[in-house]
């Protein structure tokens, strides 16, 4: 029994699996119905969501099984107090998986680290969002054909957009994949990703903050939305939110064969002139992300009954430095809640380079 928290946490080969019986379920429908009947979903959303909250509820409604949750932390006793430690014990006594949305990064995680059944990370913070890779993955399998042999422009909020995080991580695992970076200053990709993941396994990619210059060299688009809510600084959000527009003009300078993809909600960053054009893929990618959700849901209560017992958590490795530094990220969950083991894994000992086992953030410790 295991969870899905990172991308990372599903093989190639399973992600191959995944897409293969989404694409079954959804030339074949009626040979899933009942599938999860008697198995019951608890979508745990902290924070604001249509797409994510809704496809994993219409996924198990689908395939038979029910559904209990809340889509705000302000019906819940996380009011009172109660920790994500303790909330994921008691749905653990109700519901047989979890899909989890939390605007603090490692929320998720902790719920892995308490709940006696599958947690799937439905979004934390701006850390990551590994079920919208999936819609991603089966979106760009079925427009272009293969995972391989692509360039990907990624465009607008590099920083906080936690799709293109995910979706990088994914990357990283197929051949001949070049990652084209369009951002602002302000809005780079975060280091744990460009460095712990694109430079280290030797990615091609390019860094730019035109995308007129690059959208002729693209297979994908994938626009992202100014994530207006992760900004200490509003003004700086108002500043950069209209940075990119997608328009119909700026269209013709793309290939025929591209493919656009945003995980949405879109504000202006995609004309609605530009939805009309068959390279506008973004709605097909809502219809994909309810399959590939149904394939993961169907995949983790499988292996939860046939093996129950807890995957072991490999925190407590003694390479690991526990409660020696704090994190220095005020979005991770370490910084509210309670009694939490502060776990750093090392990435460099010799440069005294370590990163938070919650949200990746990095720090330096030297053990003089
Ligand atoms: N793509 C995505 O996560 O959308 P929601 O925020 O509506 O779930």
């Amino acid at each position: 029994m295991r969870s899905v928290i990172d991308i990372l946490d599903l093989t190639v080969d399973e992600i191959d699996e995944l897409i293969s019986t989404a694409e079954d379920m959804i030339e074949n429908p009626s040979a899933y119905t009942e599938k999860c009947k008697g198995k019951k979903l608890a979508t745990l959303f902290f924070e604001p969501s249509t797409r994510t909250r809704l496809s994993f509820e219409a996924a198990m409604l689908e395939m038979g099984g029910s559904v209990i949750g809340f889509s705000q932390a302000s019906s819940t006793s996380t009011t009172k107090g109660e920790t994500i430690a303790d909330t994921s014990k008691v749905i653990s006594c109700y519901a047989d998986i979890i899909a989890m949305r939390h605007p603090k990064e490692g929320a998720p995680f902790v719920a892995s680290l308490n709940a006696s059944i599958p947690v799937i990370n439905a979004g934390d913070g701006g850390h990551c969002h590994p079920t919208q890779t999936l819609a991603d993955l089966l979106t760009i399998h079925r427009e272009q054909g293969r995972l391989n042999n692509l360039v990907i422009g990624f465009c607008g909020d590099l920083k906080y957009g936690r799709t293109v995080h995910s979706l990088i991580s994914a990357l990283s695992r197929y051949e001949n994949v070049t990652i084209i970076l369009i951002s602002p200053e302000e809005l780079k990709l975060p280091g744990y990703i460009k460095y712990g993941v694109i430079e280290k396994c030797g990615m091609k990619y390019v860094e730019t903050d035109d995308l007129d210059e690059v959208i002729g060299d693209l297979d994908i688009l994938y626009m992202t939305r100014v994530q207006g809510e992760r900004f200490v600084d509003k003004d700086e959000y108002l500043r950069l939110r209209d940075k990119y527009i997608l328009t119909a003009e700026k269209m013709k300078s793309a290939k025929e064969s591209m493919s656009v993809l945003h995980p949405l909600p879109r504000v202006n960053e995609i004309s609605v002139k530009v939805d009309s054009d068959p390279r506008a893929c973004y709605f097909k990618q809502v219809y994909n992300g309810k399959f590939m959700r149904r394939a993961l849901i169907l995949k983790l209560l499988s292996e939860a009954a046939q093996d129950p017992k807890k995957k072991e958590s490999d925190l407590y490795n003694s390479e690991n430095l526990i409660n020696v530094i704090k994190c220095p990220n005020s979005a991770c969950i370490t910084t509210t809640e309670q009694e939490i083991d502060h776990i750093f894994r090392p990435i460099d000992k010799a440069k005294g380079i370590y990163r938070c086992a919650y949200c990746e953030a990095k720090e330096k410790y030297f053990n003089n």
